[in-house]
Formats: C-alpha cells, structure tokens, sequence
C-alpha cells in the first residue's frame, strides 16, 4: 500500500485543500470522519495524521472529538487551529476564548528556527488566521515555536512524541509558504517520500467508480467542457461501455463543436455517445426572445426536457442500447414507460463546486451547493449520483486529463456558459447572426492560438452587437453589424481583467474578420474589467 496521510475532518472547508497539498507533496491522503476510531485509523498504518480546522469551538456541547488513543499511535499528529486546540486540551493543555477573533493577515515569528515544520524557512512568514479560541496552557512535553501579536503559541511542539500544532492555516493561499510548512511534516516529519502521482490516482479512482457502481449503467451529460470530458473519460476507463454519455447540440454551440465532441469521444475514446441534434428545438424556443435572464431560463428548461427525452430513448433501446435506467422524473413515469433498474447520472462536479461543511467523507456538518454542470439537470430525476471529480480543483482535473488521454484543445479549453452563443449574441438569437458570429468567433480562436496567448488568457471570444453602422467595403457602401472582441484574464471567474492583445494580432483578427465574414463591417474592442463589466455581456 502507498504511504499515506490521514487527514481527520472535523467540518473545516478547508479539509480537502489540505489534502491537495499533500497531493502536491507527491503524497496519498485519505479524508476520514473525525471520530474514526484509532485501531481503523492504525490498520491503514498511515505515515502521519492531520487534524483539521472546523468550526466548533472545542467547550461546545456537541464538539466533534476524536478518539484519544489516536495521540497514542506513535504516528506523528499535526493539528490545525481547531485540531491544535483539540490536541492541547486532550493532553493537559488550556484552550479558552480569545479576547478577540484572530481573523485574516497575521505575522508568524518563528522562535526556534531548529523546529523541523519551519526548516529552510526564514523567521518572519505570512500567515492566515482563523479562530476564535486561543491556547493558553501547553499540555506537558510541549514548547512554543513560533508566535504572532496575539497568540504566544501559533507553533507549538513535542519533538520527542513527534505532536505538532498550527494556530494559523498552512494549507490556504493567504499563507504564502504555508504548502512548505506542510511539505515538512509530510517529508521531514512523517518521512514520506514522493511515490504518488495522477497516474495513482487514476487507479484510485478507477477502483473506487467500480465499487460504486458495480455491474449498473451510468448516464453522463457532456458538454464538451473540461470537467465532465474528464469525467466521461474517467469513467469510461473504470466502466467501459456500461457508460453512455449525452451530448445535446442546443444550436448555440460554436464552431466544430459537436463534430469535435464526437470525434474525440465517439471515434477515438469508443465511448458510447448519444449525440441530440436539439437546435431547432432550441432556436424555435428563443425566436423573439431578448431578455437575457429569459433566454437563460429558456434554454436551461429546455436542455432538461431535451436530456430527458434522450435518457427515455436510451432506455427503451433507442437506437441501439440496452440502457436499463430507473429514473423517477414525472415525466419518464407518465411516459407509461416500464422502469426496470436503478440508475446512476455521472457528473464532473469539482471540489470548489462543493462548498462550505459539505458531508465530504461522512462529515455530518454538510450542504451541497446545487450544482449544474450541463446546463442544469432536473431536481426529480432521482439518479444516484457519481462526481468521480469532487474531490479535486481545476488545475488538477486538467493533469488527470492529460494524464487519461485528452487532446489538449479540451484539457486546457476556456470556459464556455451553458447558454453559449445565445449570450454572446445581444438580442434576439436568430440563425443569420449565429452563422455570422460563429465565423468570426472561429477567427479570433484560430488567430488567439497561432499567437500563442490562447492558452494563456482565460477567455477570449467575440460578441455580436446587432449594431448596424456605415462602412466601405470594395467599391460597396455596407450596412453591417458590429463584432466585439473580448479578452479577459482571470482566476476565477469572479473578477476579471481585459487583456492588452498586442496590436499586431488585433489588427489581423479585425482584417480577417471583415474580409471573411459577410455581415460584418466593424470590429470593437471591449476595455471593460469585471467589475465594473461581466465576463459575458448578457
Ligand atoms: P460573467 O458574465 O457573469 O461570467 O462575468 C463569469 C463566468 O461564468 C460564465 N458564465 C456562465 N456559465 N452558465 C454558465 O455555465 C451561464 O449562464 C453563465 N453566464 C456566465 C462566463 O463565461 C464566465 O466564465
């Protein structure tokens, strides 16, 4: 078995980012309840055990609490901040209420520099609190490391029994070396080398999908995007063709896209694929629509009845499938259509889609956010789920990507709204404008990747303004629409800065755009961050 690291969730949001740290160390990690009893924990004979922040305040009636005897492993133990008050008042030590919250930015002054969780780091370090109570007596065999303003007791250890403790948050970004301190305990401290890898995970994951789902088909809505291609591909490593996957082409989808979705997934992976042509479907539904908020509703509420129809298609063994779904939706039952089998719907729902005290393994602490991945699927289709995805970030669900196979075009694709080119094209979405956006949109990504800078911004796209202005085209006079170009850089989507596109590459886009694309005359470029703007502009 791989060395591992056993990570005890008492209901902190930050638990599986400290288990992406230990990823990122090359190390395993398993998430466990916070009262996983120690002879379980001791089975997996795990090379150190974390404990993780929480909420609670450790006098709390009902504070989640370990077993003790964990403290007796002789595996060295890191707590943090709630898990440090944990391990002093289970030891002897004192915890009481701060005189004030210690909340945000703090300086870390470390006091004995010979302390391994602080090695090659230097005495003063950035650190990120969180916490309400403090520490105010060490239980017996523990001296002080490190301190900030507030607390004589942010780092603490017994070297002897190998019991560290972090008042602060190694594992967040606002703790700027914090991924070292960590690195420390894993490399150092608990003498992990650096085996594990995506290709680990992998089997991991593969192993885990088929406990999951055992001998049962699973359903799987793709959209061509990043996550649920990983999934699909994923999924169909673990399953093979136990696996269908659905993708709807809703009419506002750009360029080559259906046909590269089915060839990357139809031809090359061999995954079964059930491709909806849904786009008169879709455009019949927008004709005169040009509220943005409507055209958003429209075409969510008509992805599901589309997803739908394909999953009672697919179950009755049309075309060609012997899909067994059991599947309450009011629809599939007044469909008189026999359900026969139960069901699973995969989705690629990552870890940032899961938020706050989630029941992560167990944790009782939990909600899930209300995630659509493709476009929204609907409450009463009582599949079971699987999110082989939900325990990673972003940036690593493109490694796993990568690592299962995928054309880079769809591992590193820019994010794409469920609502496609219909928000991309203001007013009323007709099929003329989408012809005419879709080619210049396909020119400002041809243009984007020749230069380099595709991969580099977070999106980059063209909108089409129904915006008629006077130009010269030729010997003609035109009357033509209007073309934006949009390029923003961003984390997250939350905010976003426009990009400064060299001129060079601009004025090729806008050459190319006016001699190729009929209906357009003018080119525009949108100087607008976010704040103020929105990523899209409806
Ligand atoms: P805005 O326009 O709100 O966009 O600044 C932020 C990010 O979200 C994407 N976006 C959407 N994604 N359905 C989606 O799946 C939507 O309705 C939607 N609206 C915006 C947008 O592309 C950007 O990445």
């Amino acid at each position: 078995m791989n060395e591992q690291i056993v990570i005890l969730d008492f209901g902190s949001q930050y638990t599986q980012v400290i288990a992406r740290r230990i990823r990122e160390c090359n190390v395993y990690s398993t998430i466990l309840r916070f009262d996983t009893p120690a002879v379980q924990i001791a089975a997996l004979k795990p090379s150190g055990i974390i404990l993780s922040g929480g909420p609670s305040s450790v006098y709390a009636k009902d504070a989640p609490l370990p077993d003790k005897n964990i403290f007796a492993l002789g595996v060295p133990v890191l707590g943090i901040c709630f898990g440090v008050q944990l391990l002093a008042q289970f030891l002897g030590g004192k915890v009481e209420k701060g005189q004030k919250r210690e909340y945000g930015k703090g300086i870390l002054k470390v006091k004995d520099p010979s302390c391994a969780l602080f090695r090659g780091l230097p005495e003063q370090l950035q650190v990120w609190n969180s916490h309400g109570d403090k520490l105010t007596k060490l239980p017996r065999g523990f001296k002080p490391v490190a301190v900030t303003e507030n607390s004589p007791f942010a780092a603490i250890e017994n070297r002897a029994q190998k019991l560290f403790g972090l008042q602060f948050h190694p594992e967040v970004v606002h703790t700027p070396r914090g991924s070292e301190i960590i690195s420390n305990f894993v490399h150092k401290i608990c003498g992990c080398g650096k085996s594990w890898n995506m290709r680990n995970y992998v089997e991991q994951a593969v192993a885990e999908i088929r406990r999951q789902v055992g001998g049962e088909k699973v359903i799987l809505g793709l959209s061509g995007g990043v996550d649920s291609s990983v999934a699909a591909a994923l999924l169909h490593k673990a399953i093979g063709s136990q696996l269908t996957c659905i993708f709807v082409n809703n009419g506002v989808l750009r360029a080559r896209e259906a046909e590269t979705v089915q060839e990357v997934f139809g031809k090359h992976f061999r995954i079964k694929l059930k491709y909806v042509d849904a786009s008169k479907r879709f455009l019949s539904k927008l004709r005169g629509i040009t509220d943005p908020e409507r055209k958003r509703k429209i075409i969510g509420a008509e992805f599901i009845r589309v997803f739908d129809d394909a999953v009672i298609e697919l179950a009755k063994g049309i075309p060609n499938c012997e899909l067994r779904i059991a599947n309450r939706g009011s629809r599939i039952r007044n469909s008189k259509f026999e359900i026969r089998k139960y069901k699973f719907l995969a989705q690629g729902t990552l870890y940032p889609d899961v938020i706050e005290s989630v029941p992560i393994a167990g944790n009782p602490a939990a909600m899930i956010k209300s995630h659509h991945n493709v476009g929204g699927l609907p409450k009463n289709m009582k599949f079971q789920l699987v999110e082989p995805l939900k325990c990673l970030f972003k940036d690593e669900v493109r490694l796993l990507g990568l690592e299962l196979g995928l054309p880079k075009e769809i591992v590193y694709r820019q994010p794409f709204p469920g609502p496609g080119l219909a928000v991309r094209c203001l007013g009323e979405v007709t099929p003329e404008k989408l012809k005419v956006l879709r080619r210049a949109d396909a020119i400002i990504v041809e243009e984007m990747k020749a230069s380099g800078l595709y991969y580099k911004t977070w999106q980059t796209f063209g909108v089409l303004l129904p915006v008629r202005s006077v130009g010269v085209q030729g010997d003609e006079r035109t009357y033509d629409w209007t073309l934006v170009i949009r390029a923003v850089e961003s984390q997250d989507g939350m905010t976003a800065d426009w990009v400064k596109l060299p001129y060079d590459l601009l004025e090729k886009i806008s050459l190319r755009i006016t001699n190729e694309v009929r209906g357009l005359n003018r080119v525009v470029l949108d100087l607008t961050s976010k704040p103020p703007g929105t990523i899209e502009w409806e």
